[in-house]
């Protein structure tokens, strides 16, 4: 190839890809393309390197995440499966958030991360990009971003870690970060071993190894279509996970020879969806995942408004439980793995997946089963159920609604402690919001029995920015002293998908809005929930309630505290997460960045 063909004022600047697209702006297109090479020449590339499709990969490394922390190894990997293929790999940094280490939440930053992965690739010159992350928000940020992009994209997730082990019983974070953590504060367990265990819950890198938030997202990848099959379970630090990384470079240089047909808005479509919906109720999965799915399709032009929240429902009640995990059963990630992962899990599901729908391979879902070799698996061997012989008939996930919750609430049935509270009335204690919970829930004072219902309000999208994941509300101490492990909750807030209880979540409008009748709960009102009839119920005439609502919004004026009136006077990000960001039943993305926002 001629080496200053690009500097020919006499050629147009083209083809519009690998270096030569996405100019940076200096109105002579010649020259960006000139001064892009002199500076990427600084690290030393060659003009046959240049002259190669670019993979992009987002590196989401940071010493403040341990789920990521074998990104750089997974980078190598990548690299190597481009390179095979004949692309040029070049990573690049999004923003890194963690669990445990984003205040106030990992959410109140997640439409963050996806504008920062939407723009960055967008803005810079790559042909296709794998989206490499795993903890909770990340995997879906990236694919909201990715998809408001329609670049070529695919994932590569990090990995969950292996289990650790605590006098002879396997432990992982984070369902037994919750258990052993009730123990010790009902008083069952004292300090040094609680210190024990804290050693032992997250024993390698990786994500949480039970069916959280991320271990649910990354197999609802794979029912996407958007990663490999074998992609959701390989253990973080195994060389399974390296040769999915590899493999994932490979794919992605074909992804760009595909042209438009495997673009994100392309290959996606409405059956997509309702396979993952179908996978999300099959494994038992996080609520989360359920914001989340609903972020995602609310970003895609042609399939916004085509899916609600009664889809997951009616999805639901057809899909049994398949997987044998925690929060709801007992194993882990491994375990999962072990049984064959996703491609075992499908192949269940057959009867009710959309076979036909497009996965980033370039083959079909059912052709990826079909060419994916069966190894048979002794049942008492397999965390994997068959479909006849399900663990949960249906419905592991349900959508409430009621006067409580006209937009819908969200309820892991599945991972309830005690079923005879799926059906249940009883008296409202009522906690204005986090801060008012902390100070009071082990109070002997507390008017509190086992039949109360637990009310936290004010901790939805807006209530408490980010959404926090505290919608377990603990059970009251001098409760949990007595042994009673489980309660009926209610909130607007999340819950950690490693989490389980009886537990209504995400109600909407959440209690922040003038409009909201769970802002409004008083203590002593009776509230019921009945899960077959998919009913949440304040037991309040119409009346009552319209007086307590109109009596609320007239206390509200400009000067005002509460976050729903204060946010028009927040700056910086907190400001436009507070003014833009929606409500759970539409994903808590902000209206700005949905497919149904501005176009332009
Ligand atoms: Fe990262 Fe659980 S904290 S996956």
């Amino acid at each position: 190839m001629d080496r200053n063909q690009d500097y020919d004022l006499d050629r147009p600047v083209g083809p519009i890809q690998g270096m030569r697209q996405g100019l940076t702006s200096y109105g002579d297109a010649h020259f960006s393309l000139f001064l892009r090479k002199v500076f990427i020449k600084a690290l030393g590339y060659s003009e046959d390197a240049l002259s190669r499709p670019i993979v992009g990969i987002v590196n989401t490394y940071s010493s403040f995440n341990p789920c990521h922390a074998n990104i750089p190894q997974l980078i190598d990997a990548v690299k190597r499966g481009v390179q095979l293929a004949g692309g040029l790999a070049i990573d690049f940094p999004t923003i890194s958030v963690h669990e445990s280490f984003a205040a106030p939440t990992s959410m109140f930053l997640r439409n963050l991360m996806s504008m920062d992965t939407e723009e960055m690739i967008r803005a810079q010159p790559v042909d296709a990009v794998v989206l490499i992350g795993g903890c909770d928000k990340t995997t879906p940020a990236q694919l909201m971003g990715g998809i408001s992009a329609n670049k070529p994209i695919l994932h590569l997730v990090t990995g969950p870690m292996m289990p650790g082990s605590h006098r002879g019983v396997r432990i992982g974070a984070c369902t037994d970060c919750r258990n052993n953590w009730a123990s010790y504060r009902a008083g069952t367990m004292d300090i040094e071993e609680i210190g024990m265990i804290n050693e032992e819950l997250a024993p390698t890198a990786g994500t949480c190894g039970v069916m959280g938030t991320a271990s649910t997202m990354a197999c609802v990848l794979v029912a996407l279509g958007m990663m490999p099959l074998k992609g959701a379970s390989a253990p973080a630090v195994s060389s399974a996970r390296l040769r999915i990384a590899e493999q994932t470079g490979t794919i992605a240089v074909s992804l760009i020879q595909a042209g438009d047909s495997l673009k994100p808005q392309t290959l996606l479509t409405r059956e997509s969806f309702l396979n993952a919906i179908t996978v999300l109720q099959a494994i038992g999965g996080s609520t989360n995942a359920v914001v989340h799915l609903m972020a995602i399709i609310n970003r895609h032009p042609d399939v916004a408004g085509s899916i609600t929240l009664d889809t997951f429902d009616e999805i639901g009640r057809k899909t049994p439980l398949l997987v044998d995990l925690k929060p709801s059963g007992s194993n882990y990630m491994t375990d999962f793995h072990n049984s064959g992962g996703m491609a075992a899990l499908l192949r269940e599901l057959r009867p009710l997946l959309y076979l036909q729908a497009m996965t980033v391979t370039g083959s079909t879902l059912g052709k990826l089963l079909d060419a994916e070799p069966v190894i048979p698996i002794p049942r008492e061997l397999s965390c994997i159920a068959p479909f006849t012989d399900p663990l949960y008939p249906a419905s592991s996930l349900v959508v409430l609604r009621g006067n409580l919750a006209p937009r819908g609430a969200v309820m892991k049935a599945s991972a309830s402690k005690n079923r005879t509270l799926l059906s249940h009335s009883g008296p409202a204690v009522v906690f204005a919001g986090s801060a008012d919970m902390a100070r009071r829930i082990d109070s002997d004072n507390l008017d509190v029995t086992p039949d109360s219902v637990l009310v936290l309000q004010n901790i939805g999208p807006v209530g408490n920015p980010g959404m926090p994941e505290a919608g377990l509300i603990p059970i009251p101490r001098k409760l949990a002293a007595q042994g009673v492990q489980d309660m009926l909750r209610v909130s607007d807030g999340r819950m950690s998908g490693t989490a389980g209880g009886t537990i209504v979540l995400h109600v909407a409008p959440e209690a922040a809005d003038p409009t909201s009748v769970l802002g409004i709960v008083r203590d002593g009102d009776i509230i019921t929930v009945d899960v077959e009839a998919r009913v949440l119920r304040i037991e309040l005439g119409d009346e009552e309630i319209r007086k307590r609502t109109t009596d609320r919004t007239r206390e509200l004026r400009p000067e005002a505290s509460e976050p729903w009136v204060a946010r028009r006077r927040m700056r910086g990000y907190r400001g436009l997460y507070m003014r833009e960001v929606n409500q759970a039943d539409q994903g808590a993305d902000f209206e700005f960045l949905t497919a149904e926002g501005p176009l332009e």
